[in-house]
């Protein structure tokens, strides 16, 4: 099937998995907001990250505050150096990455549909400069230079720097991990594709710490784990790929980095970065804290600064993947049929309930089987018109299961279960719901 963007994007918003953010004032450019069906697949999105990475041995769980001391952006070399090349139009005032002018459109509403590399063949562009992806802020009521701070614009500053009270207090010696879920900004210049680039997002990040003689060792380990972390959720493997960067254009920091890839209807594109950063990071925070980050080795007695392997991943951008890869149009009695088939951890509501009419006391049963599987998990109670556009409906937001509460079940207590995928229908006792339903989901 030939994925069109937009279907996605009106389907997100039709089924309350994403608003434009402030829509009623024209939106913010960049910034969206989850619905009732997005956050929580938003939030298994994140828990299964989590579960995967902290219920283990080696990697300890930490939630640092989104504004930390300048000197930290000073240090990483976010100050200097977190920047993209941008230009302006002198005539319609829009702002454009300069390394991405073919792909860009001109500002103009006049000249809608033009591109922008011909405003820059006439000349309408300033010359490249230097534009500073962190946003400012104030810390505290005087609005000056000493009390800048900034909005992280990622989530690893705020493991580096904690890393030694990680391991003191959890007793956690090296080799081992501290992992983050949290807010990350950046004042994109260009912000497209829906979810890919924003302003506001969330990175699910972990860094591992590693004598530096181990270092490729558990990059390939962990360049590993993560790729099956999306495909044991289900993300059809064809549709991923590794990308490695070239040795000489990997960051200053990094000894070696890959990319994991996705494609979508736009092309490929990043989804995690797994990067080898050795111990600049950690040295940098040394030099300009002037606090020793050293790690001590109790068994050989030895002083050293660990390498570190980081996985990468946007929340943001993981949920517009397992969105798009669930998306499917199937053609059923001669109708399309809509359906997002979510792995069934991600699947925001797990189970819908219906009577097949309203009538005989099928409401009243409904219901109570609803309130029943909710002690379990998200159930939802529908009653509201034709049971097959109901089925449509569930469908459309991905659910698994769905019950129905039919005249044969006044007659001898059994329902009928059909499966999202296959559409198939079992008939059975309306106590053994639960079960069957946590052993399928789980
Ligand atoms: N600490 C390393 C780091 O932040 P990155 O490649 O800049 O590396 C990691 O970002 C991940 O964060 C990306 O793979 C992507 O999933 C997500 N990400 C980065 N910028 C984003 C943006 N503007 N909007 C949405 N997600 C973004």
């Amino acid at each position: 099937m030939n994925l069109n963007l937009d279907i996605i994007v009106s389907l997100a918003k039709r089924r309350g998995f994403v608003f434009q953010s402030s829509e009623i004032y024209g939106g913010l450019n960049g910034c969206w907001d989850y619905g009732p069906m997005g956050v929580e697949l938003l939030n298994n999105i994140k828990n299964e990250w989590w579960k995967s990475m902290t219920y283990r041995e080696d990697v300890e769980g930490l939630d640092a505050s989104i504004l930390m001391h300048p000197k930290v952006w000073e240090a990483s070399g976010h100050v200097a150096n977190f920047t993209d090349p941008m230009v302006d139009c002198k005539e319609c005032k829009a702002r454009f990455r300069a390394d991405q002018i073919e792909d860009s459109m001109c500002g103009s509403p006049a000249y809608k549909g033009r591109k922008a590399s011909k405003c820059q063949a006439e000349g309408k562009f300033t010359e490249p400069r230097n534009f500073n992806l962190m946003f400012k802020t104030f810390l505290g009521s005087v609005e000056d230079s000493s009390s800048v701070v900034y909005l992280r614009p990622e989530t690893a500053q705020g493991i580096f720097v904690n890393y030694l009270n990680v391991a003191s207090s959890s007793r956690q010696k090296i080799p081992f991990g501290i992992a983050q879920i949290g807010k990350a900004f950046r004042n994109e210049i260009n912000t497209k594709n829906f979810l890919f680039r924003t302003r506001e997002f969330e990175q699910m990040e972990m860094q591992y710490f590693v004598k530096p003689e181990d270092d490729m060792r558990y990059y390939e380990f962990w360049k590993e784990e993560r790729m099956k972390w999306f495909t044991d959720l289900g993300l059809k493997k064809e549709k991923l790929r590794f990308s490695l960067h070239p040795e000489d254009k990997l960051a200053h920091y990094a000894r070696a980095a890959v990319d994991i890839e996705y494609e979508f209807p736009f092309g490929w594109g990043e989804i995690e970065g797994i990067h080898n950063r050795t111990n600049f990071d950690l040295t940098q925070h040394q030099q300009f804290s002037g606090k020793s980050l050293e790690y001590f080795d109790d068994s050989t007695k030895e002083k050293f600064m660990p390498f570190i392997i980081e996985t990468s991943a946007g929340a943001s951008r993981s949920f517009m993947t397992f969105l798009i890869d669930a998306y499917h149009e199937e053609e059923v009695k001669g109708e399309k049929r809509s359906v997002l088939k979510f792995h069934s951890k991600l699947a925001p509501m797990k189970v819908a309930v219906f009577p097949l009419v309203n009538r005989d006391g099928m409401q009243e049963i409904a219901h109570n089987i609803t309130e029943d599987l909710r002690k379990s998990f998200r159930a939802f109670y529908d009653d509201k018109g034709a049971v097959g556009r109901r089925y449509r409906r569930q469908d459309e937001i991905g659910t698994p299961y769905c019950v129905t509460v039919d005249s044969q079940t006044l007659e001898d207590e059994t329902v009928t279960i059909r499966e999202r995928d296959s559409m198939e229908q079992i008939r059975i006792n309306m106590n053994s719901i639960k079960n069957y339903l946590l052993e399928k989901l789980n």
